[in-house]
């Protein structure tokens, strides 16, 4: 089983990588060493989701938990901080990640998503190199954290599997292949020892509410429209998000050097099936009538080039590494709506002029 000291995490401050650290400092992940968070704080990315662990574990002479504002992009800054805490770990979570947004504005997803890990995926080529000499020997590892999206869109049946051929469709899951080629590219061609993941949707705490189950719980709280889009019968894979952590992690300590692992909740949904059993849900934990609930379900003009259905077979993560979920999807669907429904604080401060902004842009237009 790999071990690793210094574990730096790009996108810590976002939904996936806050709690993949929060799962790192606990006791149930085992790792005892040192978490770097590098983030560039855009909309999506929120210190507050870590202000605990930064408590806990940010302070006195030899802190667990560090925090560096910095973007990816940013090869100085990238070098800096993986010399300064002597890295042999990357979790690289840091992207531009709604599908949406990658449809109006498509630049961001290519520099960061791409750019960005190409200048990650070299910085640490030429630290590790410099370190260890031979990089294929070296006791690092550079975990990259991708999608099922680049896989491109299902019809009713069949599933994902890790020799699926490439299809993306959205800039968002072609910018996520790219991504995805690079750090396979740098295995092959240098050496580099990495991981690859390719997760279905995730859901649970912390997750920024322009995402399709945050941004429900939500708008039935202030009884704004719930907008569905197209017939609102595309399907998607859900997995709470402790266990794409846990994962992760598995992967990261068992998992063979140069392999892509599919993580998936075999747990396939129509979002308007969804949809229906998160009102059951919100009603029964507010007390609120669920037909009026339902009242303000509204359909909507569909995503250009809308996926129809994600579905992942993870038989390889689960049979070679032994992985299996833990949450179902009653129990996460109804801890997610809870979390919500108490962090009223965390919901305010997300609520920016941005996220306004970004609701204004891609709902009244439809
Ligand atoms: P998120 O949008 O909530 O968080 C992204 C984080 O990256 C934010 O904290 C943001 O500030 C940071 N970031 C963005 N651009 C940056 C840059 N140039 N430099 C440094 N930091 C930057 O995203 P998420 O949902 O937590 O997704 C994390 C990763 O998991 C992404 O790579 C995404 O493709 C992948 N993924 C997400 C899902 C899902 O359902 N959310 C499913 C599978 C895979
Ligand atoms: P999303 O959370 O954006 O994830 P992804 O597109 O990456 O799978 O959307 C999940 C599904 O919900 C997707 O089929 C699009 C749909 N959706 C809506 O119907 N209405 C919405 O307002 C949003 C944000 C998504």
């Amino acid at each position: 089983m790999r071990t690793f000291t210094n574990i730096f995490i790009t996108g810590g401050a976002g939904f996936i990588g806050s709690n993949m650290i929060r799962y790192l400092l606990s006791k149930e992940s085992g790792f005892s060493g040192r978490v770097i968070n590098v983030d560039a704080l855009t909309y999506a990315g929120n210190p507050e989701s870590l202000s605990d662990i930064a408590e806990r574990f940010g302070g006195g002479p030899a802190p667990r938990y560090v925090f560096v504002k910095a973007d990816i992009r940013d090869r100085s800054a990238m070098e800096r901080v993986i010399r300064e805490y002597q890295v042999d770990a990357i979790i690289h979570f840091a992207a531009e990640s709604h599908v949406d947004r990658s449809i109006l504005g498509p630049e961001a997803f290519v520099t960061t998503n791409v750019l960005g890990t190409y200048t990650l995926l070299d910085v640490a080529r030429l630290y590790w190199q410099e370190r260890y000499g031979s990089l294929s020997a070296a006791p690092v590892l550079f975990h990259h954290i991708s999608t099922d999206e680049v896989y491109g869109s299902l019809g009713d049946s069949g599933y994902f599997t890790e020799n699926t051929p490439y299809d993306p469709r959205s800039p968002y899951s072609a910018s996520k292949a790219g991504s995805d080629h690079l750090v396979m590219a740098y295995h092959h061609t240098y050496g580099l020892p990495i991981t690859l993941t390719n997760c279905s949707n995730n859901y649970g705490p912390y997750q920024f509410p322009e995402k399709l189950i945050p941004l429900m719980i939500l708008n039935m709280q202030e009884a704004k429209p719930l907008p569905v889009y197209g017939d609102g019968k595309n399907i998607r894979d859900w997995l709470y998000v402790e266990d794409h952590n846990s994962a992760v992690w598995t992967v990261m300590q068992k998992g063979r050097i140069g392999e892509k692992y599919n993580i998936g909740g075999e747990n396939e949904w129509e979002n308007i099936t969804l949809l229906h059993r998160l009102i059951d849900i919100v009603a029964e934990e507010t007390g609120k009538d669920p037909e009026q609930l339902q009242s303000l379900i509204t359909f909507v003009k569909d995503r250009p080039g809308h996926d129809r259905r994600y579905a992942i077979d993870c038989t390889k993560l689960k049979t070679e590494l032994g992985w299996k979920q833990s949450v179902s999807f009653e129990e996460g669907l109804r801890k997610t709506v809870r979390w919500y429904l108490t962090n009223s604080a965390w919901v305010q401060h997300v609520r920016s002029g941005e996220y306004r902004t970004w609701l204004e842009k891609n709902y009244n237009q439809r």
